[in-house]
């Protein structure tokens, strides 16, 4: 009889890391709704907009169905040319937010660019910090990465404290359009030597062992060339 898991077809389904309280997990649908519930209740004021696309403006139902539109899309996209994981952040079970990872030709460069987003209630707890770390952790340890990048506008010092914090090396400064206006956009970078040099420090963060599900599975999908 075949497998009705939807990873047997679809092994990016089926990844998961864990580490104590902190949990990274594919996004199905019943965890799709809660994630868009969180951001609907609102992910920054309204002076600010961290996003290049500003989808978290408008209404509470429009910001969750912005996610539900935005995570619909992206999930079919997991292949060698270009690959886009989201992965929704649970906290002892509680969905609080998105830590996202992309690349493009990644068998060939091994490269992968992070995303993320808490809600608004979730943030300044730390939570950011250990959740980029069990990403990275995924991305290096798990799938191979050779280096990770991560960026953010000037005005969102949050973001790129965790980058500094973590130990990403600065990597410039450029104009990105963001609502009609050209702003700074600081880049970093991460490559594989740095972060042997800080993977430990930064695990100690977690204050539990990293458990990865599915990477092997998946791996199979992103090198095939
Ligand atoms: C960016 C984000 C994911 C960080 O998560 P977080 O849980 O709030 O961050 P942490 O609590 O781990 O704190 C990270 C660092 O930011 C610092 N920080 C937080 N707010 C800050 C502020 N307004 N100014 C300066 N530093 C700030 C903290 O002191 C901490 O630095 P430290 O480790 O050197 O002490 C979260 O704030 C968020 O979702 N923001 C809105 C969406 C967003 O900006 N996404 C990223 C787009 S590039």
């Amino acid at each position: 009889m075949p497998s009705h898991a939807v990873e047997d077809l679809w092994p990016a389904a089926g990844i998961r890391a864990r580490a104590g309280d902190l949990e990274l997990r594919w996004i199905d649908d019943d965890l799709l709704v809660d994630l868009a519930r969180v951001a609907g209740r609102g992910i920054h004021d309204a002076d600010r907009m961290p996003f290049a696309t500003p989808w978290t403006r408008g209404t509470p139902d429009e910001v969750a169905r912005s996610v539900l539109a935005y995570q619909w899309d992206v999930r079919s996209q997991v292949g060698s040319a270009r690959w886009v994981l989201e992965l929704g952040v649970l906290v002892d079970g509680v969905p609080v937010g998105v830590q996202g990872a992309s690349a493009k030709e990644w068998s060939v460069l091994r490269s992968a660019e992070t995303g993320s987003w808490l809600g608004k209630e979730h943030q300044g707890r730390g939570i950011g910090t250990r959740m980029r770390v069990l990403m990275l952790e995924l991305l290096f340890d798990g799938l191979g990465a050779q280096e990770a990048t991560s960026g953010a506008f000037a005005d969102n010092p949050a973001s790129a404290a965790v980058s500094r914090a973590v130990g990403y090396l600065d990597n410039g400064v450029l104009s990105h359009p963001r609502e009609g206006a050209a702003v700074a956009h600081r880049n970093f970078l991460l490559p594989r030597e740095r972060w042997l040099e800080v993977r430990e420090r930064n695990l100690a963060r977690l204050g539990a062992d990293v458990e990865l599900f599915g990477t092997e599975r998946l791996r199979a999908v992103l090198d095939a060339s």
